[in-house]
């Protein structure tokens, strides 16, 4: 560790467009690549900034996804969505899926089975995968494939307190390997306000660091432009049931009230926890250290209340104001 310490971000990352990127698995070229990325209407993207609830919101598409196929091999075609999504599945996926075999398999990770735009981690041509693609990204919106707004793709934001996401993101440095990392709170707060959150996780991950401000912003300014739904990681913890619902309603997928009670059950925090593909155990060592903490950590509301003192939270909330004060978007970030 002291030798990881001892190395400069600079080593590992390059900044292009305002933002951090691995230098050896990213190229500016790739990045530039995406702008073109050829986007299908059966498409799926869940966009978050980082630390917001990404592998929990990850985990509830791909169950969705998991029981509408069982529900459509159960009796095809019986209803308007499900036909249509089949029909879309063969219209747009057909050559692909012939030369790739099939659609990624219930045994495969998370990450595989909905992996992150930015890094494509297995050098698989995203071309070539079979329809409905699940897409994951931390991207800002200007860094996103063009066709984006003139397709009828979906995309799924969810935001959460930046003060959360932000002290998440203080206990998760302590387990990646490399990372430019805070010494305190305090530390990363100033570097989280003025979106200078550098980190890299070496290999593996490949996050896009910006503020949290313009994250948020950037999306939520082309809601009407996008076919879009936003959530909130406060609204999933208060009512996760109707925040599945919300989901299926708006992914046009019917399921049964046994699917969703399946679905609920499989994405509560406990039985995430415990089971290694969702809290995404299958990184190496070299990436993680398994013995700081895990991915799931806390998964609460108002985590900052343990973190920061009270000058820091006024402060925290006085550049929120200053930088959110013309968006139309109010959050509730406290339950109750
Ligand atoms: P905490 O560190 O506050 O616990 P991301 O996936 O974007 O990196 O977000 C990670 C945060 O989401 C972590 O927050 C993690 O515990 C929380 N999380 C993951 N799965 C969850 C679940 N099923 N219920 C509640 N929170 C969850």
């Amino acid at each position: 560790m002291a030798d990881t310490a001892a190395k400069s971000s600079e080593t590992y990352m390059f900044q292009y467009k305002g933002y951090n990127f691995t230098k050896n698995i990213v190229t500016p070229e790739y990045i530039d690549s995406l702008e073109d990325f050829e986007i299908r209407d059966s498409d799926v993207f869940l966009v978050t900034y980082l630390k917001s609830g990404t592998v929990w919101t990850q985990q509830i598409i791909i169950l969705i996804h998991e029981e509408e196929g069982c529900n459509a091999a159960e009796s095809q075609g019986s209803n308007a969505a499900r036909s249509e999504s089949y029909n879309a599945t063969q219209s747009e996926g057909s050559n692909a899926a012939e030369s790739e075999g099939s659609n990624a398999a219930e045994s495969d990770t998370n990450m595989k089975r909905m992996p992150w735009l930015e890094y494509n981690l297995e050098g698989k041509d995203y071309n070539m995968r079979p329809s409905p693609r699940l897409f994951t990204s931390h991207l800002t919106y200007n860094l996103m494939p063009k066709m984006l707004k003139e397709k009828k793709a979906k995309v799924i934001y969810v935001a959460r307190n930046p003060k959360d996401a932000m002290v998440s993101l203080f206990h998760f440095s302590k387990i990646l390997t490399y990372m430019e990392t805070a010494k305190n709170i305090g530390d990363l707060m100033e570097k989280y306000l003025s979106g200078q959150v550098a980190r890299i996780l070496i290999l593996f991950l490949t996050v896009v660091a910006g503020s949290w401000f313009d994250h948020v912003r950037g999306w939520y300014s082309h809601r009407e432009q996008l076919n879009f739904l936003f959530l909130t990681y406060e609204e999933m913890i208060k009512d996760l049931r109707g925040a599945v619902l919300k989901m299926c309603h708006f992914l046009g997928k019917r399921l049964q009230d046994s699917a969703i009670d399946r679905i609920v059950e499989k994405a509560t925090f406990k039985n995430m926890k415990n089971n290694p593909k969702a809290n995404y155990e299958f990184l190496p060592e070299k990436a993680i250290l398994k013995d700081n903490g895990k991915f799931l950590r806390k998964g609460t509301v108002g985590d900052w209340k343990n973190t920061l003192t009270v000058a820091q939270s006024e402060h925290f909330d006085e550049v929120y104001r200053q930088r959110m004060k013309d968006l139309p978007l109010k959050f509730v970030w406290d339950l109750n």
